[in-house]
This record gives C-alpha cells, sequence and structure tokens, in this order.
C-alpha cells in the first residue's frame, strides 16, 4: 500500500454522468459511462481509501470502494463537496452536466406544439468551488473533455479553475474516450509541464495516471 512506508491516502473520485430533470419521466444527460472514473478508484484503492461519487452507471462499485450514487450535479455537487472535506487527493472525472432545466415540469410534458423549447441554467461548477475550498496539501485534478483545440481548450480549464493538473481527454470519437474500454490522454500539470499517454485499456490508463499524479506530489 501507497509504497510501503507512507500513510494510507485518501481519495476522492467522482464518475459517470449526472441527470437532469425535464419532468418526471425524461432528463437531459451525456454519453459518460463511468468506466475511466471506476477504473480510476479501482486504481487508488490499492494507495489508500477511495470514495466513489457515481452518476448513473452500469457499474459495479470496485472491491473495497465506497460508492455514493448520485443522480443530478446538485447531488453530485453535495456528496462531492463533503467527501472532498477529509480527501488527500481529489479527481473530478465525472461528466457533470453544464445546464439544467430552469423549472423542470412537476407532471409529464404534453406534446403539443410542432417545436418545444426548453430554457436551461447553469449548473454549479463542483470543481472550481472544491478549488475554493482546497486545503494545503491537497491535489485537485479535474478532466477535460473536448472535441477541438485539446491541449489548448484543457490548459485554459486548468487555470480558470485553479488545479493542479487536468487531463486532457479527446471525446467524440466512435472507439476510444468516452463510453469505450480504452482511452488516450494527457496530464497537463500546474506549470504546463505534459505527459503524454497512448491509447491503451481504461484500466491501464488509470494505474499509470496515478503513478504518475502521485510520484510528484507525495515522493
Ligand atoms: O465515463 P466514460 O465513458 O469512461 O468517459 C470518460 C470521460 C470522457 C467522461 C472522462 O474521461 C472525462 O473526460 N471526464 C470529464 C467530463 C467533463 O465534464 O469535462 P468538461 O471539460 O465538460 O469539464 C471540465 C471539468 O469540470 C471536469 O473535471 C468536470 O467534472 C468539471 N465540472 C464540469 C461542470 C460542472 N458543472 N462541474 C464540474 O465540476
Amino acid at each position: 500500500m501507497n509504497g510501503g512506508a507512507r500513510r494510507p491516502l485518501r481519495f476522492l473520485v467522482t464518475a459517470g454522468p449526472t441527470r437532469e430533470a425535464i419532468d418526471p419521466v425524461r432528463y437531459l444527460s451525456n454519453r459518460s459511462s463511468g468506466k475511466m472514473g471506476y477504473a480510476l478508484a479501482a486504481a487508488a484503492k490499492r494507495y489508500g481509501t477511495v470514495v466513489l461519487v457515481s452518476g448513473p452507471t452500469a457499474l459495479k462499485a470496485p472491491p473495497g470502494v465506497k460508492r455514493i450514487s448520485i443522480i443530478s450535479a446538485r447531488q453530485m455537487r453535495s456528496a462531492a463537496l463533503r467527501a472532498c472535506r477529509g480527501a488527500d487527493v481529489i479527481i473530478q472525472c465525472a461528466a457533470v452536466a453544464d445546464y439544467a432545466p430552469s423549472r423542470p415540469s412537476a407532471r409529464k410534458i404534453k406534446k403539443s406544439g410542432a417545436t418545444l423549447t426548453l430554457r436551461l441554467k447553469r449548473t454549479p461548477d463542483i470543481l472550481s468551488e472544491m478549488a475554493r475550498l482546497k486545503k494545503p496539501g491537497q491535489l485537485l485534478v479535474g478532466f477535460a473533455a473536448e472535441t477541438n483545440d485539446l491541449e489548448r481548450n484543457a490548459l485554459g480549464k486548468l487555470r480558470r479553475k485553479r488545479l493542479d493538473a487536468i487531463v486532457a481527454n479527446r471525446v467524440g470519437l466512435s472507439d476510444v474516450g468516452m463510453e469505450s474500454d480504452e482511452n488516450a490522454c494527457v496530464l497537463i500539470r500546474s506549470d504546463g509541464r505534459k505527459s503524454r499517454f497512448a491509447r491503451t485499456t481504461k484500466t491501464r490508463l488509470a494505474r499509470m495516471l496515478l503513478k504518475e499524479l502521485l510520484k510528484e506530489k507525495f515522493r
């Protein structure tokens, strides 16, 4: 555990999508399967204790990991902010919806006109809130899911959200990234240094990412 000599680390990992209710039977969401976050939680278990805050997925919790299941971005916010207080390492891999219906209907919306306009409002930026609450010594890692200008956009998020590191992840491809069993990414640190990880299984990538992150912060 944790190289033998160190105390076990406490991890908070988030995974999966959030669902934002439109009415009692419909929601807005995205295609995150949770696989990347669950692979990170399983890999983190080798270094200490893990709380996994998870949106709806078909996956089983990795052995020994404490899973807290949530549905919406608001629920993820309260579970994650509570859990982040006691964490040494926070990895926000969840695909949190950026917008939610501003007034979900209490009743199923009836079909009427040829078009329907949904009014959306921004969800809370959980990662930015975590950065504001961050304690000395905590390691805060975000993900950036990008279809274009991968590294430039990820670097912008790293700076705006005041993170220690960000994992830049190309999405929108059919056979790698979101939903797939495989992924490739670029880890960018706050000082601008980059490590590139070629396409591999999410299980293997998670192990390599953690090794890289932990070697710097807790050596
Ligand atoms: O689940 P899989 O199918 O395995 O796919 C994995 C993945 C592609 C979902 C994952 O690797 C990934 O890239 N996760 C981040 C998805 C995302 O929401 O990226 P973003 O660029 O929109 O957001 C940037 C960061 O801000 C993320 O860490 C996100 O969790 C966080 N965020 C976003 C919105 C919000 N309201 N609060 C947040 O904390």
